[in-house]
């Protein structure tokens, strides 16, 4: 039984499609059977992430509906043998069959080590039924008031759900506004959130067109995370503990109006 692992997020636009992508590469690389599946139905962006647009022909929609088998909308990836993609539908109206979806989701954990969703920002249906049909869950935030609180709201949505694991990804992390005291450290999250922070991944400057393609090099970051992934440690990057300033004062705003 493969684990399945949902990327997801209270506020939009923090880096789940690119995140699931890059993870997906990362875990291959690392010698497991990845399927990465696009469940932000209207909104989805993860064949292209994957550089894969033109090669999809059916879509997670069609699997439900009855239209393929889900083998048939499987597409492998040009460059990892053990990465695939389930593509999603453009229509936003698209309401899908949990039934199916469930099902769908069991065939698929049977077939590949992980299974990774890339959800839709929260809280709509589709958002909660993205998070209840994985064990676990990877909540993206990046280290801004906003994106915290909504972190804060979802993370109160998934906890009655009693996943195997939820965790943090710090995206857009900039160790040096951390020293400098203008951003929030991991640990700083970790605390707010009170929710374990996997790993982070700092800000990519060459990531224009959001495909993996572009972030070379910084495959580590992923990488890391992967590995943290597989083995269950927890490796969390801190570079600096904030001592009492303005940043404080703003946390401190954050706590009262998260409560
Ligand atoms: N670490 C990073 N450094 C620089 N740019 C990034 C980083 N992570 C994501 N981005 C950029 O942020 C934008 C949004 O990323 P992405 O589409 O992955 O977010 P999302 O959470 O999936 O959005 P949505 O909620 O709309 O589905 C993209 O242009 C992407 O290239
Ligand atoms: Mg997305």
């Amino acid at each position: 039984m493969g684990r399945s692992i949902c990327i997801t997020s209270g506020k939009g636009g923090v880096g789940k499609t690119t995140i699931t992508a890059a993870l997906g590469c990362a875990i291959s690389n690392l010698g497991y059977s990845v399927v990465v599946v696009d469940t932000d139905f209207g909104l989805n962006n993860l064949d292209l992430a994957l550089c894969a647009e033109m090669q999809v022909v059916y879509n997670l929609a069609d699997c439900l509906e009855g239209r393929c088998r889900i083998r048939q909308a499987l597409l492998q990836d040009a460059e990892h043998e053990n990465l695939y993609l389930l593509a999603s539908t453009q229509p936003y109206t698209y309401k899908p069959n949990k039934k199916a979806w469930k099902a769908c989701m069991q065939e698929l954990e049977d077939m590949f080590d992980f299974v990774l969703i890339d959800s839709p920002a929260g809280v709509d249906a589709n958002w909660q039924f993205s998070v209840e049909v994985c064990r676990e869950v990877l909540v993206v935030v990046v280290p801004q008031l906003a994106s915290l609180r909504d972190a804060d709201k979802v993370l109160s949505l998934i906890e009655p759900m009693q996943k195997e694991g939820v965790g943090l990804i710090v995206n857009r992390y900039r160790t040096e506004y951390v020293v400098q005291q203008k951003m929030l450290s991991a640990q700083d999250i970790e605390e707010a959130l009170h929710c374990e922070v996997v790993g982070c991944i700092p800000e990519i400057d060459v990531l224009t067109v959001a495909s993996v393609q572009e972030i070379g090099i910084h495959m580590q970051y992923f990488e890391n995370i992967a590995q943290t992934i597989i083995s269950g440690e927890k490796r969390v990057i801190t570079t600096h503990t904030p001592k009492l300033g303005v940043w404080n004062k703003i946390k401190k705003i954050w706590s009262r109006s998260a409560i």
